[in-house]
């Protein structure tokens, strides 16, 4: 994959985030997620790929814009394979609140899991804990696995969970085994991630997500060094059909990170608004400046972009 196409699809999530930030606090979800995606299609046919969405906003009967099978970008150069989400955690923008994102995983063809809309079990570490959690093990043996290799006790360390009802036994247990717990409104994209950086003092994600959520913190995940698996949590048969129409045989898989994102993968997400790893849109007189995240798998280069927009210079912000 052509390297330069990662500070290509940045402009992408950039775009979208400035559109989205716009409706930041107005209590209206629908607008907020319809700019965003608006924003992002429109910008992503200036890339020069020949892109199909494998992760969207939804079959295509349900969503009419980016939804999977979708084929973006200009129509010539590589096949890539696209996971986003225009605005992740559209709750978030919506009130106000931190840690929404605008966000893309690339892929060669092939590369992305093809994860249905259905909920994932995900555990997501930092590089130290790489091999050494086991979705499969209870979460207090994987928290003793953690407080060993950190060499400090589980009262030492802090576990991210969305704040969820499904998740009532999970945040038992995470409690009665000793360990802080940092419990989210939304946004488990951004939750992963923050197990990579030593500044969040997140050490573990624990719980349910969405699964395309899943495969989007996986492929960050790959480029920062961490570890991330998962397993599909079908909640009907309706799920499991969408599962193995997306070519899932076995539902009960753990997926490890390799396989939800593999090969040479690229991630891009700018800040929509502030939060732990990425500070929000803020909007100036003469136009907005944002904060945008760049990481590829092949290289390990993170690089932080923080971007100024003049919009009397671009008409179509
Ligand atoms: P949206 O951006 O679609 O609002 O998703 C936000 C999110 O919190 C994800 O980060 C997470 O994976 C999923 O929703 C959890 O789903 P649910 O809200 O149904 O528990």
């Amino acid at each position: 994959m052509n390297r330069n196409l990662a500070m290509e699809f940045v402009r992408v999530t950039e775009m979208a985030a400035i559109a989205s930030a716009r409706l930041m606090g107005r209590g209206d979800e629908k607008a907020a997620d319809q700019a965003a995606v608006d924003a992002m299609r429109a910008m992503l046919d200036s890339v020069e790929c020949r892109g199909e969405v494998v992760i969207g906003e939804g079959e295509r009967d349900e969503a009419p814009m980016l939804y999977i099978g979708e084929k973006v970008g200009s129509g010539n150069g590589a096949q890539l394979e696209i996971a986003l989400d225009p605005l992740e955690g559209t709750t978030i923008c919506a009130n106000g609140m931190p840690n929404a994102i605008s966000v893309m995983a690339i892929g060669e063809k092939g590369n992305l899991l093809h994860a249905p809309d259905i909920y994932m079990d995900k555990i997501a570490v930092g590089p130290q804990c790489k091999g050494v959690v086991d979705i499969l093990k209870t979460p207090t043996e994987n928290l003793k696995r953690i407080a060993e290799v950190k060499s400090c006790r589980i009262q030492d360390l802090t576990a991210i969970v969305l704040d969820r009802p499904r998740h009532e036994n999970l945040i038992k247990e995470i409690r009665d085994a000793g360990a802080r717990i940092y419990l989210i409104r939304d946004g488990d994209v951004s939750a992963a991630i923050s197990t990579v950086n030593p500044d969040s003092g997140v050490d573990v994600l624990f719980g349910i997500g969405g699964a395309p959520e899943g495969v989007i913190a996986a492929a960050a995940l790959r480029c920062m060094g961490g570890d991330f698996q998962g397993i599909l949590k079908p909640r009907t048969d309706e799920d499991i059909e969408r599962a193995k129409k997306m070519g899932v045989a076995d539902i009960s898989k753990v997926f490890q990170i390799d396989e939800l994102a593999k090969g040479n993968v690229m991630f891009v997400a700018t800040g929509v608004t502030d939060g732990s790893f990425l500070d929000g849109v803020r909007f100036k007189p003469w136009g907005a400046e944002t904060h945008s995240i760049v990481m590829r798998s092949e290289s390990g280069t993170i690089r932080h972009i923080q971007a100024e927009h003049r919009f009397d210079l671009k008409p179509r912000y």
